[in-house]
C-alpha cells in the first residue's frame, strides 16, 4: 500500500471512530439504537413498551424509580439462569446501555431517594421471610411457578414472583434494590409495600439480610439447565424408508401419542409426483403432556408436537429427531427440565423400537 493511501485509509477510519463514539455518546441516537435493541432481544417476552408478557413488567414507575443503572446492566449481562430471562452476554457494553436509556425513557418522575440499610440478622429475617414471602417466592427463594405475565392459563399470581435465590439476580441486585423494594412495594403487581404491612424498618432489614444470604450458597437446582451431548438424536435403521416409518408410527402408538400425518418433507412445496419419499417426517403429540407443559412454558408451542424424521442418504436408513435435552439450554427454563428429560426417554425409546 502507498503511504498516500494508506493516510487515506487511516482518514477514513478516524472519521468512522469518531461517528460511532458520536453516535453513542448523543442520547437521542443512543435511545434510538437502544429501541432498536430492545424490539429485537427483550419485547417478545417482556412487551413492546415494557408492560409484561413471558417476563415480568418492566416499565412499572415503582420499578423504575428505583433501580439503579447497574441493576439493569447487569440483569441483561448475566439473565436469571434456568429462569426464562437469557442472559445477554454476547451485546457489547454500548448495546446494553443503550437498551438501559431506552427503558429509562419510559419514566419521566423522580428517582425515589435512597433508603438507609442498617445491619440485619439473617436468622431473625429468615422466620419473617417464611411468614410473610415464601407463599409467594417460595420456601427457599426459587421464584414463583410459571412465566412472567400470562393471559389464558390458571395461575397463582397475575404476575410471576421472581426467584430470589438466583445468582443473576445476586449479582444484579444490592441491598439498595431489596430494601427499597419492601418499603415501596411495586403497584400494579403482587408485591407489596412491607412498611404498609406492618413490618418495622428493622424487620425489613432482618429480611434483606436473609434474601442476600441465599445468594451465597451454592447455584439451586432452579438455576440448572440440562447438559446434553448433541442437539439431535440419532440411530440407523436395519430396514429400509417405509418399513421404518410404520416401526415408528407403532412406536410412537405405543408412547401414547397419535400419530398426526407422516408425509415427505416436501409435501406441498413441490408437484406430488416430485416429492422425495427416501425423507418422510411424522408429527405426533401426546395430548396430555403438551396440556401439561403449555401450563409451565407457553414456548414449548415450537417445539410440540413431536416431530421424528426418517431418511435415506446413500442407502443408511436413519431415524433423528431433537434432542429435547438441548430445549431446556436453549429456553433457560429449569421448571422444563423433568419435561424434557420425560420427553428424551420417550424419544430414545421410540427411536430404539423403530430400529429394532
Ligand atoms: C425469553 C423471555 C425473556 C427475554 C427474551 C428477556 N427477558 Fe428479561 N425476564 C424474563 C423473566 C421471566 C424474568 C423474571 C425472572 C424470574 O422469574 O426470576 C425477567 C427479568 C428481567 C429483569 C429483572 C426485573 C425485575 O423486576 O427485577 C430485567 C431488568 C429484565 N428481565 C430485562 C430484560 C431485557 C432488557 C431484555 C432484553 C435485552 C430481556 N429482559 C429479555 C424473561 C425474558
Ligand atoms: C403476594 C405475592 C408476594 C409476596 C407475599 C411477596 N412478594 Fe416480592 N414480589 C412479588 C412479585 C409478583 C414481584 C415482581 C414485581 C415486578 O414485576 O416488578 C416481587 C418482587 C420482589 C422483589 C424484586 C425482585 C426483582 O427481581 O425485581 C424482591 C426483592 C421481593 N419481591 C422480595 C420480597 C420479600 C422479601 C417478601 C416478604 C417480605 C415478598 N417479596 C413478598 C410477589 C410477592
Amino acid at each position: 500500500m502507498s503511504s498516500k493511501t494508506s493516510s487515506f485509509v487511516q482518514a477514513v477510519l478516524v472519521a468512522l471512530l469518531a461517528a460511532l463514539s458520536l453516535s453513542w455518546a448523543d442520547p437521542a441516537r443512543a435511545r434510538h439504537e437502544g429501541s432498536h435493541l430492545y424490539a429485537q432481544h427483550c419485547s417478545a417476552c417482556h412487551g413492546a413498551d415494557g408492560h409484561g408478557g413471558v417476563g415480568v413488567p418492566l416499565a412499572l414507575p415503582d420499578f423504575l424509580a428505583i433501580v439503579s443503572d447497574d441493576y439493569l446492566r447487569n440483569s441483561i449481562r448475566f439473565g436469571r439462569p434456568g429462569r426464562v430471562m437469557p442472559s445477554f452476554a454476547h451485546l457489547t457494553d454500548a448495546e446494553i446501555e443503550a437498551i438501559v436509556r431506552h427503558m429509562r425513557g419510559w419514566y419521566k418522575g423522580e428517582r425515589r431517594a435512597a433508603v438507609k440499610i442498617g445491619k440485619g440478622d439473617a436468622k431473625k429475617g429468615e422466620k419473617t421471610y417464611k411468614r410473610n414471602c415464601a407463599g409467594c417466592h417460595g420456601p427457599e427463594g426459587e421464584g414463583g411457578r410459571g412465566t412472567g405475565l400470562t393471559f389464558s392459563r390458571p395461575r397463582d399470581l397475575p404476575v410471576l414472583a421472581p426467584a430470589l435465590n438466583n445468582p443473576g439476580f445476586h449479582a444484579a441486585a444490592d441491598e439498595q434494590l431489596i430494601k427499597a423494594t419492601l418499603i415501596h412495594g411495586r403497584q400494579g403487581t403482587p408485591m407489596m409495600s412491607f412498611l404498609k404491612m406492618g413490618l418495622s424498618e428493622a424487620d425489613i432489614d432482618d429480611v434483606v439480610a436473609f434474601v442476600r444470604s441465599l445468594g451465597k450458597k451454592r447455584a439451586p437446582a432452579s438455576a440448572r439447565v440440562l447438559d446434553s451431548e448433541s442437539a439431535v438424536l440419532v440411530r440407523r435403521s436395519p430396514h429400509d424408508v417405509a418399513t421404518t416409518v410404520e416401526k415408528v408410527k407403532n412406536a410412537m402408538a405405543a408412547a401414547n401419542m397419535s400419530v398426526i400425518r407422516a408425509v415427505p418433507f416436501d409435501e406441498g412445496m413441490v408437484d406430488k409426483k416430485l416429492e422425495n419419499r427416501k425423507r418422510i417426517i411424522i408429527d405426533g403429540c401426546d395430548f396430555n403432556f403438551l396440556n401439561q407443559a403449555l401450563t409451565v412454558d407457553p414456548r414449548v408451542g415450537l417445539f410440540l408436537p413431536c416431530r421424528i424424521t426418517v431418511t435415506e442418504d446413500a442407502g443408511r436408513v436413519l431415524v433423528m429427531a431433537v434432542n429435547p435435552k438441548r430445549l431446556s439450554t436453549i429456553f433457560n427454563n429449569s421448571e422444563l427440565n423433568a419435561m424434557c428429560e420425560q420427553m428424551h426417554e420417550v424419544y430414545t425409546l421410540i427411536l430404539e423400537d423403530a430400529t429394532l
